[in-house]
């Protein structure tokens, strides 16, 4: 898991490069895009509507369940998006949109869902198979956003990627260091992972993700400048939590002044509701190598507490034996 983590900015170099020669067909008008997907392959869905938040006037929604909502509408994109092509929230979504005759497009490296989009003419931008979702990261989200681009929702975002492939390429040894530290600070403790941006809200959720599935703890999230009015004011209970707690505050040269603001004065006001507070600072020029920044750093903190835990970051036996007993009660059905 390490090796894949550490491996981000050549597999979005990659991705980049991939993700061009596939067919799309006409441009869309703008519409809003609507993508599914669970987990590990919803994520890049959330990234980009964090990246385009005060840049692209384009809507973004993930959409994490079995049917499109009422809101689904025609005159936008609708993406499914599944690393393996067999979660069955996803491919039950992706048919609902067929059927309401969405433009779709698929991101997948095969499965159920690469069947159905052949079956039915919708281009599938492929992704290489043989990692756990999570670890396609950078395939998933930079298809994502290469296929927004060539369909005309977006700008190119080439001369971003290629700061943030090679700030994450100078970085990355640093930043293992530094989150080899951080692990430390948070092994056998409850992490608040807060987010100070609308960038920074996915990465916030991926920290999340990250240390669930990678070091198998729990950890919170929560959001500023939303957090100041209603959690400040249950930080500290339980007394059990709170004297384990570690607010990991996600900070961004953009994040607005006053936010930043409130951040500080949190801090003093629910003092006690925590035991400890870290402020991490993204690094970079643009959105997008900022974002990664961050972002990599959370999932270099989440293997490194799989290593000081003792536990191997790579299986997700919960989530495949769920898997199993669904399919097992669907063939019964
Ligand atoms: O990290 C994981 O393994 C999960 O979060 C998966 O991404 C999730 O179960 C969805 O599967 P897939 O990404 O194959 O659609």
């Amino acid at each position: 898991m390490l090796d894949m983590v550490l491996g981000l900015p050549e597999q979005m170099a990659e991705a980049a490069a991939r993700s061009r020669g596939v067919k799309l067909g006409r441009p869309v008008k703008r519409g809003p895009v609507m993508v599914a997907g669970m987990g590990g392959s919803a994520i890049g869905a959330d990234l980009a509507r964090g990246l385009f938040w005060d840049e692209v006037p384009v809507s973004i929604t993930t959409l994490r369940d079995y049917r499109a909502p009422a809101a689904l509408d025609r005159s936008g994109l609708f993406v499914a998006v599944s690393y393996s092509g067999n979660t069955e929230e996803t491919v039950t979504a992706f048919r609902d949109a067929v059927r309401a005759r969405s433009r779709v497009v698929c991101i997948t490296s095969g499965g159920t869902l690469a069947a159905q989009a052949a079956r039915h003419g919708i281009p599938v931008v492929p992704v290489p198979g043989g990692l756990p979702p999570r670890a396609a990261v950078g395939h998933l989200f930079v298809s994502l956003l290469v296929t927004l681009e060539r369909l005309g929702f977006c700008r190119s975002y080439d001369r971003d990627l290629a700061e943030a492939v090679g700030l994450a390429a100078e970085r990355r040894a640093a930043w293992h260091r530094r989150a080899a530290r951080l692990a430390g600070r948070l092994l056998d403790r409850l992490p608040l992972v807060y987010s100070t941006s609308r960038l920074l809200d996915p990465v916030a959720d991926r920290w999340r993700c990250q240390l669930n599935e990678n070091a198998k703890v729990m950890c919170h999230t929560s959001y500023l400048p939303e957090h100041n009015h209603n959690e400040i004011v249950g930080m500290g209970a339980p007394g059990l939590l709170a004297e384990r707690s570690v607010v990991v505050g996600l900070l961004d040269r953009d994040t607005n002044p006053r936010t930043a603001l409130r951040w500080r004065h949190l801090l003093a006001v629910t003092r006690g509701g925590y035991r400890q507070a870290l402020a991490l600072e993204s690094e970079g020029r643009f959105r997008l190598a900022r974002l990664v920044s961050l972002l990599m750093l959370g999932d270099l903190v989440s293997c490194e507490l799989a290593r000081l835990r003792g536990v191997d970051p790579l299986p997700v036996n919960r989530i495949d034996e769920l898997k199993r007993r669904m399919a097992r009660s669907r063939r019964q059905a």
